[in-house]
C-alpha cells in the first residue's frame, strides 16, 4: 500500500502518478502499457506510469490524501484525509455545474483538447456559435465495421442523418466558421450515388453556404470493384479513384477579426491549388476501419483558421483531427460515439507528446 498527495492536473485529467519509489511494490516487474482496473472500473497503466481511468476524473480534489493498495484485479484507491477532497463532498449546487458541464461524456481533457464520448446528434455540451472551423469526415455508408454504427443504412436514411448533423454543426460553428468535409466524390457499392452532389445540396439547404470542392487524389487507393462492360459500351462502370473536401461558411468567408497564420508561402500556393496529391492513411496501421492522413487535418487547418482557432471533429474516429489542432497550436473538440475509438484517439493523442508539450493558452 502507498500514499500520495492527489494533483490538480491529476484531478481534472483523471489520472494517478505511481511514485517512483512505489512502482516496485505495486507493480512487480511489469511491461508497460497495461490494462488493469481501479476500484473495478477500467484503467490503463501508460508508459509514463499513470494510472488512467474515467472513474478518477474529478474523484478525488487536488490537495486530496490517498492511499493505493493493490487487489486481485487491480487497484483499489481510497481517501485516507478528508479536508473537503472528495468531490462528493461538494454542495449540490456546484455538484450540478458538474454534472452539466463534466458528466461522464466527456472522455479526455487538457487545456486545449477536448474528446467526447458522445453521438454528435444527442450532445448538448458545445455551445452555439463557439467553432472557428469544422473538420471532419462522416461515415461514408459504404458497409465499414464501425463496431457501434451500422455504415450500410438505406441512403434515403443516410441523407436524413446527413442532414441532422449537417444542421447541428451549423449551429455550433460563428458566422465567420467554416468547415472541410471530406467525403467520396460518388458511390458505387449499393447502387451507383452521387454523394458528393447530395451532401453539398442538403449543406446548403440547411443554411451552409458553399466556397469551394478540393479533389483529394488519394494516390493509394484504387476503388474499382468491376469494369462493367469489358470493352464494350454496353454498360461499363467508371469511378474516380478520389474523395473530395468541400468547403462551406455559415455568414460570412472573409474572418470578421484579425489572428495570426502559420501558412508557409510554399504551403499557400500548393494548397490553394484545389487538387491534393497525398496518401490514404493504412487502417491496419492506425487500428481504425477508416482513418484520414494527418496531411488532410493539417492542411484544412492551417489553410482555413487561424492559431489558437477552435476546431471541431464531430467523427473523431482515431483522433487524427486533435493531433492535427496538437501540433498547430489549435484548440480541439472531437465527439466520438465509440469509446474504443476514443481510447484509441487518447492512445495516438500520447504518443504526439499531449503532455509533453507545453500546454498553449487559448487566446
Ligand atoms: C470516417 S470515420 C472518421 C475517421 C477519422 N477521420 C480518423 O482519422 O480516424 C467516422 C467515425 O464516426 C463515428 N460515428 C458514427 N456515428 C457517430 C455519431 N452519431 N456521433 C459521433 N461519432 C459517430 C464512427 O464510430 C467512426 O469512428
Amino acid at each position: 500500500m502507498i500514499e500520495k498527495v492527489v494533483e490538480k492536473m491529476e484531478s481534472q485529467k483523471g489520472f494517478l502518478q505511481i511514485p517512483t519509489k512505489s512502482r516496485q511494490e505495486l507493480f512487480g516487474d511489469v511491461s508497460l502499457p497495461l490494462m488493469t482496473s481501479v476500484n473495478g472500473n477500467r484503467a490503463r497503466l501508460d508508459e509514463y506510469w499513470r494510472i488512467w481511468s474515467p472513474f478518477l476524473k474529478n474523484k478525488f480534489n487536488a490537495g486530496a490524501h490517498v492511499k493505493i493498495s493493490r487487489t486481485e484485479s487491480g487497484l483499489l484507491v481510497e481517501l485516507t484525509e478528508n479536508k473537503n477532497a472528495e468531490t462528493e463532498t461538494k454542495s449540490t449546487e456546484e455538484k450540478q455545474i458538474l454534472t452539466q458541464n463534466i458528466d461522464d461524456k466527456l472522455y479526455f481533457k487538457t487545456d486545449s483538447i477536448r474528446i467526447l464520448n458522445d453521438d454528435f446528434l444527442e450532445t448538448n455540451v458545445i455551445e452555439e456559435n463557439s467553432i472557428d472551423l469544422v473538420v471532419t469526415s462522416p461515415p461514408y455508408n459504404v458497409d465499414v465495421q464501425y463496431e457501434k454504427y451500422r455504415d450500410d443504412i438505406p441512403y434515403d436514411e443516410y441523407l436524413v442523418f446527413t442532414r441532422k448533423w449537417l444542421t447541428k454543426c451549423y449551429n455550433v460553428v460563428k458566422n465567420d466558421g467554416r468547415m472541410c468535409l471530406n467525403i467520396p466524390l460518388d458511390k458505387n457499392k449499393g447502387g451507383q450515388q452521387s454523394v458528393c452532389a447530395d451532401v453539398t445540396a442538403i449543406a446548403k439547404e440547411v443554411g451552409w453556404k458553399y466556397h469551394s470542392t478540393i479533389i483529394w487524389n488519394e494516390q493509394n487507393i484504387s476503388r474499382r470493384t468491376a469494369w462493367g462492360s469489358w470493352l464494350s459500351a454496353s454498360a461499363p462502370f467508371v469511378i474516380a479513384p478520389v474523395e473530395v473536401i468541400v468547403i462551406l461558411y455559415k455568414k460570412t468567408w472573409e474572418k470578421q477579426r484579425k489572428g495570426k497564420s502559420d501558412i508557409k508561402r510554399d504551403e499557400f500556393i500548393e494548397w490553394t491549388n484545389g487538387v491534393w496529391n497525398f496518401s490514404g492513411e493504412s487502417r491496419n496501421k492506425i487500428g481504425h476501419p477508416s482513418p484520414f492522413p494527418i496531411e488532410l487535418p493539417r492542411r484544412c487547418i492551417k489553410l482555413f483558421s487561424f492559431v489558437g482557432d477552435t476546431v471541431l471533429d464531430p467523427f473523431l474516429g482515431s483522433g487524427t483531427t486533435m493531433i492535427a489542432c496538437l501540433e498547430n497550436k489549435r484548440a480541439g473538440i472531437g465527439v466520438e460515439i465509440n469509446r474504443n475509438y476514443c481510447e484509441l484517439a487518447v492512445r495516438r493523442l500520447e504518443k504526439h507528446g499531449i503532455f509533453q508539450k507545453k500546454l498553449m493558452e487559448i487566446p
